[in-house]
């Protein structure tokens, strides 16, 4: 199961990139637009913090499937390392998958509510889908559960797919998705925070602490 960031705050990128063991960055067009800067400066700017073997996703933001796959060469091409593109479901984009698939560039088709949507995806060679799990819930729609079926479509139809299940609100939603056996899951920095955060954890260390200084006061043990 691997962990990557979503979101283009440089800031955040470099705080989680040194504390937690991201695979990767993914980003959309809104995720994009929030930063207000030039766009491949932003992406330049993201690939120095996380390295060429770090994966990097950006969508694209064409509706052709000659356009799409156009752009997704460009992007290939400036992100400079592993990169994926991000290609929202419909007709143009199964397409465009199709078409990257034959020029080796790895995809991820993104907007993703339904299984059914996600083994088309597979079956038109998508590397990876995005079904927001959030999202569901909102409405009601019971995400960790449409990311399990399609984990189980998958396995059972025999699909070397990854599911990267995104739209996150709470660390509930990520433990449910890891435990259905998804293989990535995209989050903010206030998620992962919220996995790591736990008062019991909290209220151990202070025991830990405590204890250690009633016998030793502020002596560590790199002073003995
Ligand atoms: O990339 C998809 C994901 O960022 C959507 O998340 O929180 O906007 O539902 P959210």
């Amino acid at each position: 199961m691997e962990y990557i960031l979503d979101t283009a705050d440089i800031e955040a990128i470099r705080y989680c990139n040194e504390f937690y063991p991201l695979a990767g960055v993914t980003t959309n067009p809104s995720i994009i637009a929030k930063e207000k800067t030039n766009f491949w400066e932003l992406v330049s700017e993201i690939r120095s913090i996380i390295g060429p073997d770090k994966i990097f996703f950006a969508q694209t933001v064409q509706k052709t499937a000659e356009k799409i796959v156009e752009e997704a060469v460009l992007l290939n091409e400036k992100s400079r390392g592993e990169f994926c593109v991000k290609i929202p479901i419909s007709e143009e984009g199964i397409k465009a998958t199709m078409m990257l698939k034959k020029l080796g560039i790895r995809v991820l088709v993104t907007a993703i509510f339904t299984p059914a949507q996600a083994l088309l995806a597979a079956k038109a060679g998508a590397d990876y889908v995005a079904p927001y799990v959030n999202r569901l819930d909102n409405i009601i729609g019971d995400g960790c559960n449409v990311v399990a079926e399609i984990v189980a479509q998958f396995k059972l139809h025999n699909l070397s797919c990854k599911v990267l299940a995104a739209s996150f609100q709470t660390a509930e939603q990520v433990h449910k998705c890891a435990a259905v056996g998804c293989q990535c899951i995209t989050v903010s920095a206030d998620i992962l925070k919220a996995v790591i955060a736990y008062p019991m954890t909290d209220a151990a260390i202070e025991g830990f602490d405590r204890d250690w200084q009633n016998v030793y006061g502020d002596k560590t043990i790199l002073d003995f």
